[in-house]
């Protein structure tokens, strides 16, 4: 079925006009004023609560759906490159010893939709010994079966040895062109072993994505605080707090300009490390940071709420000086004067890497969320508590409401949830943008509607959530996927098995 899309503003990363949206076989075919509409009726998008119209009688004879948009925003979907579903933590070999986070890819890429995100990247984590390639064919055989939005996959790195250097080609060449190591945690690498993950990854032009936090102080402090009896939540805070993220990722950042490899920070949650980024993209390396929306609307004064295990992820959020740091470059004054115009030296250390304004390039989850009991594992002690957060359905929401308040502008919000995460993850321009050519990922966003978080109105399968009673000013009404309608005024409408797994380059 075709779909015109009629009286919305479109906007993009790059501005914003009043603009109709043709849609046929799940590609943009137009964006243009005035598409003829055959003097087809159309369909109401979102109503206010005034108007309740029928799909059906806007159906014309050509099988075209037209939607009127008239007061609402038309946006791209947001690509959200960091998520955890059915991910493991604990120990996966003694029965009991591991617990799975809340989502699968059924119910993750449904929260996901129903927050107008409408592609996810996952990770494929090898066991110990196992080929990479046959490990990424079972992730994908699990995601095929239920993924409702388009998907991809990063690729974990544990240990480091010739066949795993070998295979990294053999992945990249199935359409995985990101690898995924951790300063920390049982699976962590070694300095040197990152560096020749770098090394490798530049020869066969991938992208490393790196957990910076450094090990061996935080299990320091671990100890030590455990020993002294002092288990509650706010020590998860204090065993890893700014300067213990700071330091792993200047190292990170170190190690890739030694290799001139990209290099893509997640989460990055810290004022120390956000600078240190910034000075190496400065310099010309291609050097990209993420950060999450938990470090933009929480501090570590969380860790101190009687429910503060339910806030316990790492890193963990920080002071108000990061979090003051990240929004500053979060905002990064796009379109207004003041603009921060300092841009990357057209990259000749990677041929992979896209332009950018330095600082904070992305916005996406680590959505990772454990059941309350779960997390209640750790009520006596903090490092029992499994790590993470929810946050696929609230990223995109949060961030609109935030430009719909005036606090950023709705372009800056696209570059960062949607055009820039395309780009570096080698997914533009088939995503990212409202253009014609383009998937037709798109969102409608109704700016009038006031909105309020509970865990009952959300679509994910936990038991609780950290955005609890946030009100958010305008919220997604509808998210098509391809063409196809998935999600409408609350109600989720995709199937499983219909998201599709992007090869990337
Ligand atoms: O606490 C977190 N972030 N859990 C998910 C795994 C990770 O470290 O990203
Ligand atoms: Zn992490
Ligand atoms: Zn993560």
């Amino acid at each position: 079925m075709n779909l015109i899309i009629k009286n919305g503003t479109v906007i993009n990363a790059d501005g914003r006009r009043k603009a109709d949206v043709a849609v046929s076989s799940g590609k943009i075919t137009a964006v243009e004023e005035n598409i003829d509409t055959g003097g087809q009726a159309y369909c109401v998008a979102s109503n206010g609560g005034r108007n309740t119209v029928s799909l059906s009688p806007c159906v014309n004879d050509k099988q075209t759906e037209i939607v009127d948009a008239s007061g609402l925003l038309v946006l791209p979907g947001s690509v959200d490159v960091h998520t955890h579903f059915e991910l493991f933590f604990g120990d996966i070999s003694t029965p009991g010893g591991y617990l799975s986070s809340a989502d699968d890819f059924y119910t993750g890429t449904r929260a996901a939709a129903c927050g107008g995100v409408t592609t996810i990247m996952d990770f494929v984590t090898p066991e110990r010994n196992e080929s990479l390639v046959e490990a990424l064919e079972k992730r994908k055989k699990i995601a095929d079966a239920k993924a409702c939005i388009d998907y991809s996959l990063h690729m974990g790195i544990s240990e480091l040895n010739d066949r795993v250097i070998e295979e990294m080609a053999e992945v990249k060449a199935a359409g995985v062109s990101s690898f995924k190591v951790f300063m920390t945690y049982a699976f962590r690498i070694t300095d040197d072993e990152f560096k020749r993950t770098l090394t490798r990854a530049k020869e066969i032009n991938a992208l490393v994505m790196v957990h910076a936090e450094d090990h061996e102080v935080l299990e320091a402090n671990k100890a030590e605080f455990i020993a002294a009896g002092k288990t509650d939540a706010w020590h998860h805070y204090l065993s890893r707090p700014e300067a213990v993220e700071a330091k792993s990722v200047e190292t990170a950042v170190e190690l890739a300009k030694e290799t001139g490899a990209s290099l893509y920070i997640v989460h990055l949650a810290c004022a120390e490390g956000l600078k240190a980024v910034e000075k190496a993209q400065q310099e010309g390396y291609p050097i990209y940071a993420e950060t999450c929306p938990q470090y933009l609307n929480f501090t570590r004064e969380v860790y101190k709420r009687p429910n503060a295990r339910n806030f316990v992820c790492s890193p963990p959020m920080k002071g108000r000086e990061s979090q003051a740091a990240l929004w500053e470059s979060v905002k990064g004054c796009q379109g207004n004067e003041g603009q921060r115009t300092v841009s990357l030296s057209p990259c000749a250390l990677s041929s992979r890497a896209p332009t950018l304004v330095p600082g904070i390039n992305t916005l996406a989850t680590d959505h990772c969320p454990f059941q309350t009991c779960e997390k209640d594992r750790g009520i006596n002690d903090f490092t029992k508590i499994p790590n993470g957060v929810m946050g696929v359905e609230n990223l995109y929401p949060y961030m609109l409401s935030e430009a719909n308040k005036g606090n950023i502008s709705f372009e800056r919000v696209i570059e960062l949830c949607s055009a820039n995460p395309a780009k570096i993850f080698g997914i533009a321009p088939a995503k990212g943008a409202i253009a014609p050519g383009a998937d037709a990922d798109i969102v409608l966003y109704d700016p009038t509607k006031n909105f309020t978080i509970s865990q009952k109105n959300m679509h994910s399968n936990i038991d609780y959530t950290i955005w609890e009673g946030t009100k958010l000013k305008g919220y997604p009404v509808r998210t098509y996927a391809r063409g196809n309608l998935i999600y409408k005024d609350g109600e989720f409408s995709g199937k499983p098995g219909t998201g599709q797994f992007l090869q990337r380059k």
